[in-house]
This record gives structure tokens, sequence and C-alpha cells, in this order.
């Protein structure tokens, strides 16, 4: 290992305040650099055991990178489930508890949108490492005071989705870079399905489809065409009232409908489209979608993302040298959209960034509330959030 390679990685651990703790075991030291198998794993605890945490804990609990120490749900049955479902050795009615109880140093948040903001800060407060459901926080303003805090703490703060990290993301960006596309200059990117049912937190004020399905598709067109510049949207209500498990029949505050055009350099315009009132016969989980749902034209060529971006099956790209559509990457290899805590954890071992940015959440959630404030005011709406581009 070069020094320069062995001060990121030292920079890295230190950021999120573990280089005492795995430097000690960790390939960071001398001759154990390229171990299988890593000497010291993450100890992380889950908060929120609700219906995501079914996709994340098999996976969590599958990573060799991984100890998961605690979990915890202020539904206390549904953590004392999941703890011995998955062999959690501890298990909590309350963040307080929670953060008091067994020391670990990532906190894995799957709890209601409008909860992440709060108790994320709550975490790198006392000393934890962050991975967040999308989004990270509630306003733009709140994630960016998130990120300080957690750079005044010496901690690290990451959020979902992990789209950047499939095969069909790499090989779209390499495509564009490649210039096989020719000049980019639109593409359109789309997600919707009936809605959850389960939870009213999806419809009230800070949710809605767009920080739960149009950030997927915007995390994946902002990675793949550089940072929006500016933003102009629509969003509406179709369905004011609806039926959800834990409240009953409730208003609809949050927008289901959403239509949004971003700008990027270079004259580059992109449309997401998103929505709770989309039949979808391949329903919440997308299973057997295979049309495409990413669609990206430059003047030599087209390029189309099979499937959606967080559980893609190919890309389909015609060009002018070969006008007859091939598919490619028609294999996402291991990745899995409920990977990012997972992989997170792996970087953490490993002391290698991610390719996954808080600086790209931040850029997303952005963006979401520029949408919100474009529908507001009928006007465009500028940003000012970048992050490292391109990404891979
Ligand atoms: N369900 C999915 O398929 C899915 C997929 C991808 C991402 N997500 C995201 O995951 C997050 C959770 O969604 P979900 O569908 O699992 O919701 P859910 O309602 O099924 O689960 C949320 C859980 O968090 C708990 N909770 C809420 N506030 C809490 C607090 N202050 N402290 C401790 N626990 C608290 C709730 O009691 C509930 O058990 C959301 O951000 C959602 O956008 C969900």
């Amino acid at each position: 290992m070069n020094s320069e390679n062995l001060l990121s990685r030292k920079e890295f651990l230190s950021q999120c305040g573990m280089l005492g703790a795995i430097a000690v075991l960790s390939p960071l030291v001398g001759s154990a650099e390229n171990l299988a198998v890593p000497e010291r794993k993450v100890k992380v605890a889950v908060i929120g055991c609700g219906s995501v945490s079914n996709m994340y804990l098999p996976h969590l609990s599958k990573s060799p990178y991984v100890e998961l120490v605690s979990c915890c749900d202020i539904i206390p049955e549904r953590a004392k489930q999941q703890a011995e479902k998955y062999k959690i050795p501890n298990y909590y009615p309350h963040i307080d508890k929670l953060l008091a109880g067994e020391p670990f140093d990532l906190l894995v948040n799957l709890t209601d949108m409008q909860e992440h903001g709060r108790l994320n800060k709550q975490a790198l407060l006392a000393g934890k490492n962050v991975w967040s459901e999308k989004p990270l926080a509630n306003t733009y303003k709140e994630g960016v005071d998130l990120v300080s805090l957690s750079k005044k703490k010496g901690l690290r703060i990451w959020g979902a989705p992990a789209v950047v990290n499939s095969p069909q993301f790499a090989f779209m960006a390499k495509s564009i870079k490649e210039g096989k596309l020719g000049k980019v200059a639109a593409a359109h990117a789309h997600y919707g399905h009936l809605g959850p049912t389960w939870s009213a937190f999806f419809y009230e004020k800070g949710g809605g489809s767009l920080p739960d399905l149009g950030v997927y598709n915007l995390a994946t067109l902002t990675g793949l065409l550089g940072p929006a510049k500016s933003v102009i949207a629509m969003t509406s209500i179709v369905t004011p009232k609806r039926k959800t498990d834990n409240k009953g029949e409730i208003s609809v505050i949050a927008e289901d409908n959403a239509m949004i055009i971003m700008e990027h350099d270079n004259g580059v315009l992109s449309h997401v489209q998103c929505g709770f009132n989309y039949f979808d016969p391949y329903g919440h989980e997308g299973k057997g979608q295979e049309k495409p749902s990413i669609t990206i034209y430059g003047t030599h060529g087209n390029m189309h993302l099979v499937g959606y971006d967080w559980a893609p099956f190919g890309v389909d790209m015609a060009t002018s040298e070969n006008e007859k559509t091939v598919r490619f990457v028609s294999d996402a290899g291991t990745y899995v959209w409920e990977q990012g805590a997972s992989v997170i954890a792996e970087s953490i071992v490993n002391a290698k960034e991610p390719l996954i940015t808080v600086e790209h959440a931040l850029h997303v959630l952005e963006v979401i509330e520029a949408a919100r404030a474009s529908q507001a005011t009928g006007k465009r709406v500028q940003l000012q959030s970048t992050f490292k581009y391109p990404v891979v």
C-alpha cells in the first residue's frame, strides 16, 4: 500500500470516528491488507422495524462486515420480533434507550420519513455514524446542518438510495463518458405504483411520492447527467383520501403525483415522473417489470434501463455505429437496492470511500424541495448544491 492510500484510508476512518476502533485489527495495518474475511465488524443498530426492515435485516445479517447489536422501534413488539428473528442480542422501545444501551458504530435509520432528520441528529450527537433511508432529513437546510454536525463530531452520515452501485448504472455512466451517445440531450425516468397501504406517513406532510419513489430516478439521472442547475415542476393530489392500516382513512396532504424537469450542464434536460396512482401490474415490488423505466437520448445513440433503477435487468442501447438495439449488462451481480447499509459497513471496515456520497443525497433532497417550491410558486427554481461528478 503506498503512503497516499494509507493516508486516505486513515482519513476515512478518522472521519467515521473509527480510527482507534478498526485500525487495531483491520486491513489498514501491514500485511493483512487484502483479507477476504474482515477481522473487525462494524457494530450496527437498526431503528425502525417495519416493512423495509424485512429487506435490510436479511442483507445486514448475512454481511461479513456487520455485527447486528441492537434494534429499536416505538412499537416495541416489532423490535422484539425482529431481534428474535435475526438473533439481535438487544432491543429497545426508544432511541434514548438505544443510544444509552449496548455500544455501536453505525445507526441504520428505517423509520418514517418525517422522523429521519430528528433521529439522525440525535444519533450524530451521541457519536454514531448514520445510514439513513431516504430522505436524509425533512428539509435541505436540515440535511446541510446534519452534514456540518457530522463533520464537527468527526463522524459520517450517508443516505439512500444505493442506485449508483448497480452495474447497469456503471455501464450507462461509462457509455455516456465514452461518447457512445454523442452529445446527450434529454432523458426520462418514471416510477409509480398504487401507493403503500401499511403506514399513513407516506401521505402526510413531509411524505409524498417524490421522497419515496421519485428519489430513485432523481439520484440516477443526476448521477448520470450531473448535478441539476434548476428545476421546474408540477405536483398534485389525485386521491385525496386513503385507507391506511395504522390510521384508517386519512386525508392526503403530500403530493401523490409529480412531474419534474431538471436542467443539467450543457443544455441537457431530464424529466422524472412518479406517483402513487399508477396502475402497475408489477406492483410495489416491481418484479417482472421488463420494460425500460429510464431512457437517455443523445445525437449518436439512445440507452434504456430495463426494469427499475433500484432493480435493473439490463441496458438496451442503439448507436449510430450499431443501429440494432443490443442488451448489455443483463446481470445485476450482487447489487440489490437494500444493500446500502451493508455496503457502508464494508466501506468502513476496508476504509474505502463508497460510491454513495452524502452530497449526492443532499442534492436530490434539494431537487425535491425545489419541485415543491416550483409547484407552490409556478416558477423555475435555481439550485445551489452539487456533488462529485462523474460518480463512477
Ligand atoms: N417499505 C419499503 O418497501 C421501502 C423500500 C425502500 C425504502 N423505504 C423507506 O424506508 C422507510 C420506512 O418505510 P417502511 O415502509 O418500512 O415504513 P413502516 O411504517 O413499515 O416502518 C417504519 C417503522 O418505524 C417505526 N418508527 C417510527 N418512528 C420511530 C421512532 N421515532 N423511533 C423508533 N421507531 C420509529 C414505526 O413504528 C415503524 O415500525 C421510509 O423512509 C421509506 O421511504 C421503504
